[in-house]
């Protein structure tokens, strides 16, 4: 059955680094998580249906799965248990403040193949039309060989491109204003990659802490080269837990506030498909 269409569907990451340290276990700046959660609250109040929260593992995530042995094909189940604990300390907070979220497990609508991510995204989709507000996060997901391998929070928005019938914009809150030209020192922001020639992109991005199992910005450009290719359009911006709100995304990226625009990443091949789809 062909679906009908769709308008755009929001899909907001919040960055652990933005409410945890990630060398700590478990640790949470409530107050960060609070501030986030109002503010997505509110975007999915004013997009009811069109709007999903993925949590980054932060200090949740990224603890279960540093020491992981390698004779254990199912090493890293711990995080699914730690960020479904993480993604129903957002479900509360997001209920606390009226939106309608619901906690979903990954690994339950996603296996890797050959040939990329399966999806199955189907009660998902039920869930968006009946104007929830799904709560994503990393988990651990089954290989074609049965084992269990971690798909990083960078990677869930291309469930989101797999399982909506309709354009999809990814905005990934992180603790800097967007992939920075110049080094750790700089402060020039990268304003656009095309995901079919991002080597400026990748040559700006310095090297990972080996706390840090995501693999920082290196990891989540490898994720939105990847998302934007599928056709997504996705962003990489400063989250500030104090704004006012999350409704200028609902409007055209070329309309946002400069200072919150960071780094644009989309394929160059699509972009005509994209211009008319809000
Ligand atoms: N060129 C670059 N521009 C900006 N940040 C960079 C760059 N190269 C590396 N980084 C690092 O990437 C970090 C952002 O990625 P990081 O994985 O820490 O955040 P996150 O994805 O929001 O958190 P989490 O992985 O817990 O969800 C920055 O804090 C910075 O240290
Ligand atoms: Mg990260």
């Amino acid at each position: 059955m062909t679906q009908p269409y769709r308008p755009t569907l929001m899909v907001v990451k919040v960055g652990g680094s933005l409410f945890s340290d990630k060398r700590e276990h478990r640790t949470l700046r409530q107050g960060v998580i609070e501030g986030f959660a109002r503010q997505v609250a509110d975007l999915a109040d004013a997009a009811p249906g069109r709007v999903m929260l993925v949590s980054g593992g932060g200090s949740f995530g990224h603890a279960a799965v540093r020491s992981l042995n390698p004779d254990d094909p199912h090493a890293t189940l711990p995080l699914t248990e730690a960020n479904f604990a993480l993604k129903w300390i957002w479900t509360r907070a997001l209920r606390d403040r009226g939106a309608p979220a619901v906690p979903i497990q990954l690994a339950a609508l996603c296996a890797f193949t050959a040939e990329g991510l399966e999806v199955e995204g189907g009660v998902v989709l039920r869930m968006l039309d009946a104007g929830l507000l799904p709560v994503l996060s990393g988990d651990s997901v089954v290989a074609p060989d049965g084992s269990l391998r971690i798909l990083g929070s960078d990677r869930v928005p291309e469930a989101a491109v797999a399982l909506w019938p309709g354009p999809v914009q990814v905005v990934a809150l992180t603790d800097v204003a967007g992939i920075l030209a110049d080094g750790a020192a700089g402060s020039a922001v990268i304003e656009h990659v095309d995901a079919d020639a991002p080597d400026a992109a990748y040559a700006a991005v310095w090297a990972t802490a080996p706390w840090d199992t995501s693999r920082g910005m290196g990891g989540k450009l490898d994720a939105f080269v990847r998302i934007a290719r599928a056709g997504a359009d996705c962003h990489i911006v400063r989250g500030d837990p104090d704004a006012t709100s999350l409704r200028h995304l609902l409007d055209a990226p070329e309309t946002w506030p400069a200072a919150l625009r960071g780094t644009r990443i989309t394929c160059g091949r699509r972009a005509a498909g994209r211009a008319s789809t809000r």
